[in-house]
């Protein structure tokens, strides 16, 4: 079973994904097929030796080797502040150069990005590296002439799947403004949580885009977003509007005077602009990407720019197969990470074609995403078993009746279940691809799990050795190494830094120490990296052929659909509405989404339960933090089950949302309530 304790905030009291994590039996192997190692770019058996310990941390020169740098860098890896890391120091590299210009002499006038709407007979825009050039330079042009920004500044964007959203992105890294992308389908509220922290002057967003076959309001959201912002003190200074149509506005909120710039009209003043990309330290943050943790608060992740980008292409190269001439297609949002280092970072460095779609897969049908395949000529695909669940079960044969061939695909998010990963192997990928099941996280830049797909076996519901230079260990709670085999699960840390990580959480170094570090770290104040293990916050099992299998977060996040959302960020959501006295959000198991949150409240003294309020409570949740975060259900109870201090007992709700045993309950200080809960929710 997993761990008890959760991370060092959460206490014994408290449930954990891990804990309720369903356990499957180990899985026979799947071998990859000749035809995939004929072609496999990572094929040499030597390059996990070589990315040794012994040969740490020297070794990751391969993967920045793979960029253009302005100036090679003086020292590989700097720990003398740690545990904030510093990689290639002293080196010079542009992002937005090293992922479209550099590519211009071979590849001009081959697609960068496929741009596919959501409405099916809506023409596909192939966007090739040239055009990206000039869009990226005009819209670098504006951002640095029309809204006065530079290197350090940071921009928010809440932008949908179109390809304005990786343009805008490239724009910002020419000239080192660090950018935000916060996921479209979050709340304006949500989305100034993140501009007031990361103090943004400038909101990028569209007027509106296509989901589920409607136009969607986005316009309506930065109106929140600044209202909201301004509330908590801060002034957005410019929102800039892409329009969803150029010339046409697909959404009916009015113009703030002063404020609010349609993009497609400034942009006329700075047509064919060029603007030479800025030659940028290899530490300076590339972009912030917000996720939630352990408290209500999301925290802003910074990545870097060289030891990002090197992180990105390599592990695209090597684990993605990504040769110059396939067309790659994740189905992720660039709103997430995913998207951020293999919809666009990772791509674009190694000069492919990188698809972005705008909507949902199942629209119009669940043959949806095989057309695309078959219309575009994908061979790459990657996507989380989320999306696979709910192909799934909508289109069970749909893939045979479409002529697409997947040489690779990818799952990636949560574990996924071997049925549900043989029908991807079996029917998807038509037995001909090779599957790679990544385990990594917001936090981490790119894969730290996974198998080589040429090299080694799959294994459904493992996720498989750890990369080149990756060096996992399992600790249990009192920090004592869970050797492989021992079919006994504990906390997964990396004993040493890669170029992919994080360098702190923006604003909170402490927080980022003592999240991340503290847990096990061996030595106060030293600066040997060997001393500070990083803390991943999940749960899992190394078997005795060295593959691991992830059973979910240890503390209190919740992994609905794939996305990350902390139990304190809903229950802070719910507690927005008056006749709320306590909230408690608990994980259940859900077929397609893997969890989703249950949530119970306590009414202040003399409110009356009512449907109405049921209902205004979770309406209060999706405007706070977006429809992903919709609980389940809304259970409004006399009383919690607490202990004598006075904590919620969530293990205890969990269980009586799971229809299980909550276990030894004498220890509360209600346990009478127990009987009661069960059968309300018998009910
Ligand atoms: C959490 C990170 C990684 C990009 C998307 C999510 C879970 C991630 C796997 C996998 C089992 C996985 C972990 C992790 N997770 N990949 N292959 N198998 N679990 O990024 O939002 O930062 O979430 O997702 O629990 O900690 P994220």
């Amino acid at each position: 079973m997993a761990t008890k304790k959760a991370s060092p905030a959460a206490s014994n009291d408290e449930v954990s994904e891990a804990e309720i994590a369903v356990h499957w039996q180990e899985e026979g192997y799947y071998q990859p097929s000749p035809k995939f190692i004929a072609q496999a770019n990572l094929t040499d058996t030597d390059m996990h030796k070589r990315f040794s310990l012994d040969n740490f941390p020297e070794c990751f020169k391969e993967y920045a080797d793979l960029l253009t740098w302005y100036k090679y860098w003086e020292k590989t890896l700097d720990t003398s502040n740690a545990p904030f890391w510093r990689w290639f120091v002293g080196g010079k590299i542009n992002a937005s150069y090293n992922c479209v210009d550099r590519h211009l002499e071979k590849h001009r006038n081959k697609t960068a990005i496929h741009f596919i709407s959501e409405l099916e007979n809506e023409p596909i825009q192939h966007i090739t590296y040239q055009e990206l050039y000039v869009r990226v330079n005009e819209v670098a042009a504006l951002l640095r002439n029309f809204c006065g920004l530079k290197a350090g500044d940071r921009v928010t964007l809440h932008m949908p799947m179109v390809a304005e959203l990786p343009i805008t992105m490239l724009a910002c890294a020419r000239i080192g403004v660090i950018h935000s992308q916060v996921f479209s389908g979050f709340s304006g509220k949500a989305c100034a949580d993140r501009i007031v922290d990361s103090a943004s002057d400038v909101l990028i967003t569209m007027d509106g885009y296509y989901r589920g076959g409607a136009m969607q309001d986005q316009k309506e959201k930065a109106d929140i977003a600044c209202e909201d912002a301004a509330a908590q003190g801060h002034k957005v200074k410019k929102v800039l509007i892409w329009q969803r149509y150029p010339g046409k506005n697909s959404s009916p909120r009015p113009m703030v005077k002063g404020r609010d710039f349609i993009m497609n009209e400034v942009l006329k003043d700075y047509r064919l602009t060029r603007i030479d990309p800025v030659e940028m330290p290899a530490e300076a943050p590339l972009f912030l990407m917000y996720t939630s943790g352990t408290t209500g608060k999301p925290k802003g992740c910074q990545h870097s720019t060289g030891g990002y980008l090197a992180y990105a292409a390599a592990t695209s190269k090597y684990f993605q197969d990504i040769h110059p001439e396939d067309v790659y297609w994740c189905m992720a949002d660039i709103g997430w990470i995913t998207g951020h280092s293999y919809i666009v970072y990772g791509p674009l460095a190694l000069g492919a074609s990188t698809v972005v779609y705008e909507g949902v897969p199942t629209y119009p049908d669940a043959g949806r995403p095989w057309r695309i395949a078959e219309e575009l000529g994908v061979n790459i695909f990657h996507t989380s078993p989320t999306a696979i669940r709910a192909l799934r079960r909508t289109g069970p044969d749909e893939p045979q009746k479409y002529n697409y061939h997947f040489k690779h695909m990818t799952t990636v998010g949560e574990p996924i279940e071997p049925e549900v990963w043989r029908w991807y192997h079996e029917v998807v990928g038509k037995r001909e691809a090779a599957i790679v099941d990544t385990w990594w996280q917001t936090e981490t830049g790119g894969f730290l799990c996974s198998t080589v797909p040429a090299l080694h076996p799959m294994k459904p519901g493992s996720a498989g050795p750890a990369l080149p230079g990756i060096h996992p260990v399992i600790y249990d709670e009192d920090g004592n190494e869970i050797p492989r085999g021992a079919g006994k699960a504990g906390n997964i840390c990396i004993r040493n830094p890669w170029p992919g990580i994080f360098q702190t959480i923006w604003g909170d170094p402490d927080r980022f120490v003592r999240q991340y570090y503290e847990r096990y770290n061996k030595k106060k104040g030293s600066t040997d990296w060997r001393d500070w293990p990083y803390f991943a916050g999940d749960g899992a099992v190394q078997s005795e052929d060295g593959y691991y299998r992830i059973l979910g977060r240890i503390d209190d996040v919740i992994n609905v659909a794939g996305h990350r959302l902390g139990t304190k960020e809903i229950e802070s959501a719910a507690l927005t509405v008056t006749e709320v006295a306590e909230a408690a959000v608990v994980p259940v198991a859900d077929e397609i989404k893997g969890r989703v949150p249950d949530l119970y409240v306590a009414l202040k003294p003399g409110v009356q339960a009512s449907r109405e309020l049921q209902e205004r409570i979770s309406q209060a949740v999706v405007t706070e933090i977006s429809p992903i975060a919709r609980p389940r259900k809304v259970w409004i109870v006399p009383d919690m089950p607490k202990t004598r201090s006075g904590k919620i007992m969530r293990r205890v709700l969990a269980a009586i949302s799971s229809n299980q045993d909550a276990g030894d309950v004498s220890t509360l200080a209600n346990p009478e309530i127990v009987d009661e809960l069960r059968k309300m929710a018998k009910m």
